[in-house]
């Protein structure tokens, strides 16, 4: 077992790619920590990865975009488990249109829990990591952070500041032991892109070299890799995961 009582929080845990990262880290001996601000989904998965894994998981209603949930969040794992051993920042949302049209509340709202709930959420737990002198975080962009894409201005802006986040936060929390890195994954198959329409899916599949959509199983294993001593010696990078999209 890789993770061996490691405590992982995974914020968008409840379901697609999140869920299938804190299926992945119990698996490896992790006790997941999924925190969401769906609570009803989030206690389904926290029940199933309890039952289907035996490890212990607790489920957590936290808005990431609030600074004062991610506090509660950090004060609240550590009061269980006294530790918080891996951070996956992987909650997100979408809310496109064009440039031109794009309302100031679609902009605000991407930005403030794609971006400013990777900011809360680190700031909240690297206090804790850095006490233990140990911790890994797990940043989620976007390949859109790196090529952009149109009607995607708001999202592709938020994951390209993840994606500068990731680096600073690197820099800055290296000296405590801590590693921080992002993964850019490509088009993935969840509920995010299943609302692409059957054309969209095709022209989608024309940019993709390996002929196929990620699965969220893909994603869960590099972020094992990140969250686990085989990645030690990594720090501040981004690492693509897109069948080749974008090189
Ligand atoms: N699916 C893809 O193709 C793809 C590609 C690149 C990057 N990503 C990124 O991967 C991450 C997960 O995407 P997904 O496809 O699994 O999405 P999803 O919509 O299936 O799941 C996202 C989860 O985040 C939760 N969430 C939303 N707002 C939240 C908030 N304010 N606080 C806490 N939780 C919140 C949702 O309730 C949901 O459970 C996102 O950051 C997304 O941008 C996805």
């Amino acid at each position: 077992m890789k993770l061996e009582n490691k405590v992982a929080i995974i914020t968008g845990g409840a379901r697609g790619i999140g869920r299938a990262i804190a299926e992945m880290l119990a698996g490896e001996g992790a006790n997941p920590v999924v925190v969401d601000v769906d609570i009803n989904e989030a206690e389904n998965t926290a029940k199933e990865l309890r039952s289907g894994t035996g490890r212990d998981s607790m489920a957590m209603q936290i808005d990431v975009s609030s600074a004062a949930d991610a506090e509660r969040m950090a004060k609240e794992v550590t009061d269980k488990y006294g530790r918080i051993d891996i951070l996956v920042n992987n909650a997100g949302i979408t809310r496109d249109a064009l440039l031109v049209r794009m309302k100031e509340d679609a902009w605000d709202k991407v930005l403030a829990i794609n971006l400013k709930g990777v900011f809360n959420c680190t700031q909240a737990a690297a206090k804790v990591m850095m006490k233990q002198h140990s911790g890994k975080i797990v940043n989620m962009a976007s390949i859109i952070g790196i090529i952009g894409n149109v009607g995607q201005a708001n999202y592709a802006a938020s994951k390209g500041g993840v994606i500068a986040l990731t680096k600073t936060s690197a820099k800055e929390l290296s000296a405590w032991n801590i590693n921080v890195n992002a993964i850019a994954p490509g088009f993935i198959d969840t509920k995010m892109t299943q609302a692409l329409d059957e054309k969209q899916r095709q022209e989608l599949l024309g940019l993709i070299p390996l002929k196929k959509l990620g699965m969220p199983q893909d994603v869960a294993r590099l972020v094992l890799f990140l969250a686990s001593g085989d990645s030690d010696y990594i720090t501040g990078q981004v690492i693509r995961i897109d069948g080749g999209m974008a090189m």
